[in-house]
C-alpha cells in the first residue's frame, strides 16, 4: 500500500482534470475518482466511497453540488487513515447577500467548510472565485462561439481566476507543507467588466465578441425559448447576482499566499485558449 497517494475528486472536471495532470507530471502516485473511474465513485452511493479512499494520504474533494455529503466522507476518510483534506468550496460563502445562505447550493460549502475545519484533520480551504474558463469550456463557452453574451450581469465586473492557478494552489496544498490550516481566497489579477472580457476574448480568437446587457427577465425569457426549464433559467440568473452587484469585483491574494506568485492574468487565460473558442 502507497500511503502518500492522493485522490482527486470530480477528477474528469475542470479542476480535477487539471490537478491530476501536474500530480502525474510531478512523479506523484494519484488516484482520479468520479462515476466514470474504475473503482467508480458516487458521492450519492456511499458504498463506492472506501475503494477510493483506501490506501490513501491526501484527497482533493470536489463536493457533489447541492447536497450535505462532504462531512460523512471526512468522516469515513479520517476513519481509513486519510491524514489531509483539501476543500474546494467557493467565494462569498461568508458574505451576506452573495447569494442564498439557504440555498442547497450554498450550504454544500458551509457544512463542508465546518465539516473539514472539525475534522481533526490537516486542512485547506480554496475559495475560487469566477473561473475564467467558463468562458472557454463552462456555462458561457457557447455563447463565446457565437460572438455574443447576453447576460442579466449590467456592467458588473468580476476578478475572474484562472483554473491553472486553483490547480497550482490545490497541488501545493496537496503535496507540500505549510499550507495546513489555511482558507485561501483565489481571484485573478483585477476586475474585468463583461465589455472588458469580450474585447480580449475577442482580440485572442480573431473574430469579434460582444457582451448585450439583457434584464432578468429577458434572460429567463431568451433561456426558456432555447428549451430550459424556467425554474432552471431562473436559478441561473441568480448565479449573475454577485457579477451584477460588484460582490466579485475585489481582488483576493490567495495564489499570492499559496504560491509567492501573482496570479494569471485573464488576457494570458485568452491567449492559451483561443485555438478552442
Ligand atoms: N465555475 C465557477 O465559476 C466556480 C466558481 C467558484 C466555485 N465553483 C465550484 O466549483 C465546483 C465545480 O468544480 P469543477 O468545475 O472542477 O467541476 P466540473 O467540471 O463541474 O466537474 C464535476 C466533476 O464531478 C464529477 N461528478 C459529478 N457528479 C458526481 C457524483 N454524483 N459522484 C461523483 N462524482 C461526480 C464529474 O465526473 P463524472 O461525470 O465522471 O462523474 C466531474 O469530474 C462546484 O462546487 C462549484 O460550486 C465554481
Amino acid at each position: 500500500m502507497n500511503r502518500n497517494q492522493v485522490l482527486v475528486l470530480g477528477g474528469t472536471g475542470t479542476t480535477g482534470r487539471r490537478i491530476n495532470a501536474r500530480l502525474a507530471a510531478r512523479g506523484i502516485t494519484h488516484r482520479s475518482a468520479s462515476r466514470t473511474s474504475e473503482p467508480r465513485f458516487d458521492w450519492n452511493d456511499s458504498a463506492t466511497w472506501d475503494a477510493v479512499i483506501e490506501g490513501v494520504r491526501s484527497v482533493y474533494l470536489l463536493p457533489l453540488d447541492g447536497e450535505v455529503l462532504t462531512r460523512p466522507f471526512v468522516k469515513r476518510a479520517k476513519e481509513l487513515g486519510v491524514e489531509r483534506v483539501v476543500l474546494h468550496s467557493g467565494r462569498g460563502v461568508d458574505v451576506p447577500g452573495y447569494m442564498d445562505l439557504s440555498a442547497p447550493a450554498a450550504q454544500t460549502h458551509i457544512d463542508g467548510e465546518d465539516a473539514v475545519r472539525s475534522s481533526g484533520l490537516e486542512w485547506t480551504i480554496l475559495r475560487p472565485g469566477w473561473f475564467a474558463q467558463n468562458f472557454s469550456e463552462g456555462f458561457f463557452a457557447e455563447a463565446v462561439k457565437a460572438g455574443e453574451m447576453r447576460f442579466p450581469a449590467g456592467d458588473g465586473a468580476a476578478t475572474f481566476v484562472d483554473v491553472e492557478d486553483i490547480a497550482d494552489v490545490a497541488v501545493a496544498a496537496l503535496t507540500e507543507d505549510g499550507h495546513a490550516g489555511k482558507t485561501y481566497e483565489l481571484s485573478g489579477p483585477r476586475a474585468l467588466s463583461l465589455n472588458e472580457v469580450a474585447r480580449i476574448l475577442g482580440k485572442a480568437r480573431g473574430k469579434r465578441v460582444v457582451y448585450t446587457a439583457i434584464t432578468v427577465a429577458a434572460f429567463v425569457a431568451e433561456s426558456v425559448a432555447q428549451g430550459w426549464a424556467e425554474e432552471d433559467a431562473k436559478g441561473f440568473a441568480e448565479v449573475f447576482h454577485p457579477l451584477r452587484t460588484g460582490l466579485d469585483a475585489h481582488y483576493s491574494s490567495g495564489v499570492e499566499e499559496a504560491l509567492g506568485r501573482k496570479p494569471r492574468t485573464f488576457e494570458a487565460f485568452a491567449e492559451s485558449a483561443a485555438r478552442i473558442l
